[in-house]
């Protein structure tokens, strides 16, 4: 058990899963549901399987939404794009150690854009791989779905790679959120915030049909408060 003040829980809602059609409503839900990031996925259709949205929507949500913009690049050399999407008005921006060949000039080039960075991995993709990154980042996301498409099962193994990396970074003292993206809904959210999760990305369990967004995140935010203290 850990002592002292528990680490915030944030929900940062993945837009990928909201009705495009009437995406500035479904911020406004997710903004007034009391969602802390909004988190926006950038897919290329060479790094994943799938092409979702771009530089004109994320200046779209920038004049529509106070919220930080949490933008993961799902796009090969995303090096190339850092520059754009700080002028489109993004807050984080997350590259994939798989996409990037000199990753940390690319994390260092985001944070002399004025961004915080954030790196994430595959679920194949061996956590030391982000080893030498730790010291220099404000985020890891942790992909508990291969990355491409929303709407997809939590990979129960990224528990284990969580507390892996929560560890780790306890050992080093070091101050960098830990996220967690694909398939959390209420029935994983405990365990993942209890595996040491500072950030649940959620899409479907925020904007899927059959509930309110409000409803989506108050159910989140009821599973990530029943592990209370206990958390890594
Ligand atoms: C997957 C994306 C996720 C996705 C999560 O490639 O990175 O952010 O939107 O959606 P759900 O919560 O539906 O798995
Ligand atoms: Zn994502």
């Amino acid at each position: 058990m850990t002592t002292g003040t528990p680490r915030p829980v944030r929900i940062a809602a993945s837009i990928l899963a909201a009705d495009f059609a009437r995406l500035g409503e479904q911020v406004a839900e997710a903004e007034a549901a009391g969602c802390d990031w909004l988190h926006v996925d950038v897919m290329d259709g060479h790094f994943v399987p799938n092409i979702s949205l771009g530089l004109p929507v994320i200046e779209a949500l920038r004049r529509s939404t106070r919220l930080p913009l949490d933008v993961h690049l799902m796009i090969e050399q995303p090096e190339r794009f850092i520059t754009a999407f700080a002028a489109a008005g993004a807050d984080h921006l997350i590259i994939h150690v798989e996409a990037c060949r000199h990753l940390h000039r690319a994390v260092e080039q985001i944070r002399a854009a004025g961004l915080s960075p954030g790196v994430t991995l595959n679920p194949a993709t061996p956590l030391v791989m982000v080893e030498g990154l730790l010291p220099h980042v404000d985020q890891v996301v942790i992909m508990s779905v291969n990355p491409g498409f929303g709407g997809q099962q939590f990979i129960p193994s990224s528990l284990s790679r969580l507390a892996a990396l929560r560890r780790r970074l306890t050992e080093a003292g070091l101050n960098v959120l830990i996220s967690i993206d694909g398939g959390v809904n209420p029935d994983n959210a405990g365990q993942a915030v209890l595996a040491g999760a500072d950030v649940l990305v959620a899409g479907t369990a925020v904007f899927g049909r059959g509930h309110t967004v409000a409803a989506g995140v108050a159910a989140l935010r009821r599973a990530a408060a029943q592990v209370g203290q206990d958390r890594l």
